[in-house]
């Protein structure tokens, strides 16, 4: 082995040391030379950002007094040209503005959520989306979005699961890395590109009891090896800005706390990012109980490493009188000056600071809808499909019902700022194209998702007397999840339910696709459906990837990138959880129990007398038109050396069904003893494959012990020694394992 590759490999097995791309010299010169020139109100003015709304002469004299470093929500490209003009010829240092946006999704060509982009295991499709967001987007003159949002979730109660990834720290990385590629490309200063801002750093996804802007209580090895990871991938992968979050971490504010800001952001990752607040995170130190006024607040973010305060308005009114207290440190501003230069630099703002008009408003090109289509077709996730009612026959006489067959608005999702709804295809619409008029009949049933009136359900029931089969589309109107709309019922809203089941009661075929924005508590819909698909608000082509879908075009592939609950209350869940003392056995459920049943009759293991134990479907879970076998998994060796050691996985799987499909292979690891408890599974590595019929890949993973690490009862962070067990397999709950030592 070259000294190199073993150079390599020892760096491979310590605590991989993580650092983002090497700072321009370039860059940092012109950044210091600017710097040295700037007035302290200059410096100042380019810590504040605003949001913009037209040509205001507020704002205006503002931007030519220097004293805003960027704005957020304008995106008419002639305005951001106007206030752009004054910044760069109507300033005294010419300073461009960074002009920055929401564009979560999509800007106008909408994918599915996050949560269904994810669900499409497929990074490179998500890479694509983010790609089209950002040429779309910077068209109009925005060069900064505050995606990907990186919070791990593990309660579907929080609206903003709708905007992550799911529950894996290892799958959000993936799928955060790929979308900070597709906005910033190969080089940031690209005027098609994006900056990305890893957001909400950190741990907003564990606001307790799942209500949006909540404490949180997260124990350090939760924050170390499930809550950062991705944070740290979206490091290796170059984003060029971070925002902080709204929570406390076991009561110390982010905005407040330098552990996070400096010491791990920069000084264990080695990050140059810039470091933005969230909206009025700065100000809201102060109703969180950790600063007595905005002055105070001010004083706080700008030590811990706050670079940029999104609408407090803390810094622009503080920092001066601050700085020149000696209450605040220049060298913290100056600091903050320069990742904000910098990224204004690498934007390459200053050589093209304007928005080219002739090109702008790049909107809805056919790649960018039929890139959208696939990422609807890829995040389908396939629960149930009985009888194999699907795909549909050809010829086939549908009724189309539910509240979310004909909803241009809803069919969005959250986030969806510049939505054009009228741009929005419909699975009414696209059903009626594929299938042709005369197959298909519509009845809403229900006129939106909250809908309690049931008096519309018996025309639904009696116009299926004319199909062969029920289509029904239900879940959430898009303002039900995402910010600040936390739900406790995770059930279908209004008389959904009671629709689904009045048309089972018909006999015919049923299938229901739910569009929610988060995972919803289905179980009684799910058996009351011949077939059952999940498929997250879809966006712009909800309707032609859903249709590809039941028609069969496309065969579904998507995968759960959470666990789907039995019960609300069982939240939070999650599939990487420690096996507890007495894990569930031998439940007796309360309907089970006998009158005066003795204390010890429900076997004392750790289950719900009124539901169990554990996800009604696991997480990784989704079935296909076709079937797959996977081969017991062959290891190089069943040990490993702690140092140095590596080991490759080898499956074969083979399509054992008649149609082409694509097949989630999961790695799956689990830590049978552990200095602290260790989950009984965890996601270490996956392989989206297509296979024809009858066709079998061999997939292979490599593990070190590295991918073993985790945080020890010492506190330090390496793999064990000891037993493990490991599976290849289709999703969390399936598979036989195999067993390898860690020496
Ligand atoms: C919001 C969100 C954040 C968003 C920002 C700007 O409150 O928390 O994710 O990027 O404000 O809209």
């Amino acid at each position: 082995m070259k000294l190199k590759s073993i150079i390599a490999a020892i760096a491979l097995t310590t605590t991989a040391t993580v650092s983002a791309a090497p700072p321009d010299a370039e860059i940092e010169k012109r950044v210091d030379e600017l710097l040295s020139k700037m007035t302290l109100e200059e410096k100042i003015g380019q810590l504040n950002q605003r949001s913009g709304y037209g040509y205001a002469p507020e704002m205006v004299g503002l931007i030519k007094a220097g004293m805003v470093g960027s704005l957020l929500n304008e995106c008419d490209p002639e305005v951001v040209n106007k206030l752009q003009r004054d910044a760069v010829e109507n300033s005294r240092l010419g300073i461009p503005l960074i002009f920055s946006r929401d564009v979560i999704h999509g800007f106008k060509t909408l994918f599915p959520i996050p949560l269904g982009q994810a669900s499409t295991w497929n990074p490179a499709l998500v890479e694509q989306g983010a790609a089209i967001a950002a040429d779309e987007a910077s068209s109009v003159g925005i060069r900064w979005t505050f995606s990907p949002m990186l919070d791990v979730a593990r309660d579907a109660r929080w609206g903003r699961i709708a905007e992550g990834s799911g529950e894996d720290p290892l799958l959000t990385g993936i799928m955060g890395a790929a979308m900070i590629r597709g906005y910033q490309g190969k080089d940031l200063s690209a005027p098609n590109t994006m900056a990305a801002c890893a957001k909400h750093f950190a741990g907003y996804g564990f606001s307790e009891s799942g209500k949006d802007y909540n404490t949180t209580w997260i124990p350090e090895p939760v924050l170390r090896d499930v809550v950062l990871p991705p944070f740290e991938e979206a490091v290796k992968a170059g984003a060029a800005t971070f925002m902080c979050s709204f929570n406390d971490i076991n009561g110390m504010p982010t905005n407040a706390d330098s552990r996070l800001l400096r010491d791990i952001l920069r000084g264990e990752w080695k990050s140059d990012a810039m470091m933005v607040s969230d909206w009025g995170s700065i100000m809201q130190l102060v109703p969180q109980g950790y600063a007595a006024d905005l002055r105070g607040a001010a004083k706080a973010a700008l030590a811990a490493g706050v670079d940029m305060d999104m609408e407090s308005h803390a810094y622009i009114a503080n920092l001066k009188s601050l700085i020149e207290n000696g209450e605040a440190n220049m060298d913290d501003l100056d600091n903050a000056v320069r990742n904000i230069l910098r990224l204004k630099f690498r934007l390459g703002l200053f050589e093209n600071p304007y928005v080219d008009i002739k090109s702008s408003r790049r909107f809805y090109l056919p790649a960018s809808l039929e890139a959208a289509t696939r990422a609807v077709e890829e995040s389908a996730i396939l629960i149930k499909n009985d009888n194999s009612t699907l795909p549909l026959k050809n010829g086939v006489k549908v009724l189309v019902t539910g509240p979310m067959a004909d909803a241009k608005h809803d069919q969005a999702g959250t986030w969806s700022f510049d939505l054009e709804k009228e741009h929005c295809v419909t699975p009414l619409e696209s059903l009626r194209e594929q299938l042709g008029k005369k197959n298909v009949t519509y009845v809403p049933g229900l006129a939106y998702s909250r809908d309690r009136r049931t008096d519309g359900i018996g025309e639904a029931v009696k116009a299926a007397r004319d199909a062969d089969v029920i289509l029904i589309f239900v879940g959430e109107e898009a303002v039900l999840s995402g910010e600040a709309h936390c739900r406790t019922d995770l059930t279908l809203p209004g008389a959904q339910s009671e629709l689904i089941a009045a048309l089972k009661a018909t006999g015919k075929p049923v299938v229901t696709v739910s569009m929610a924005g988060r995972p919803l508590v289905l179980g009684d819909d799910i058996a009351n459906s011949d077939a059952f698909i999940i498929s997250y608000h879809g966006g712009t082509m909800t309707g032609p990837g859903l249709a590809n879908v039941l028609t069969g075009k496309a065969n579904p592939s998507g995968h759960l990138t959470t666990v789907l609950p039995r019960a609300s209350a069982q939240m939070p869940l999650y599939y990487a959880h420690v096996n507890t003392g007495r894990p569930a056995e031998g439940m007796v459920l309360i309907d089970d129990l006998e009158l005066e049943a003795g204390q010890t009759s429900t076997g004392c293991t750790s289950f719900y007398i009124d539901a169990g134990d554990g996800p009604l479907y696991p997480f990784g879970y989704g079935l296909s038109y076709t079937t797959f076998d996977y081969s017991t998994p062959e290891l190089s060796t069943d040990e490993m050396a702690i140092n140095g050691g590596e080991m490759t996985v080898k499956c074969r799987v083979t399509n054992t069904g008649s149609r082409e499909g694509a097949e989630v292979v999961q790695l799956y690891t689990r830590d049978l003893i552990g200095s602290l408890v260790r989950p009984v599974r965890e996601l270490k590595g996956f392989e989206k494959i297509t296979l024809k019929p009858g066709e079998t890949r061999e997939v292979t993973f490599r593990l070190t012990p590295a991918d073993l690490a985790f945080t020890r009862a010492d506190g330090t962070r390496g793999a064990e020694a000891g037993d493990f067990q490991l599976w290849i397999a289709p999703n969390s709950a399936a598979g036989t394992p195999v067993s390898f030592k860690i020496k």
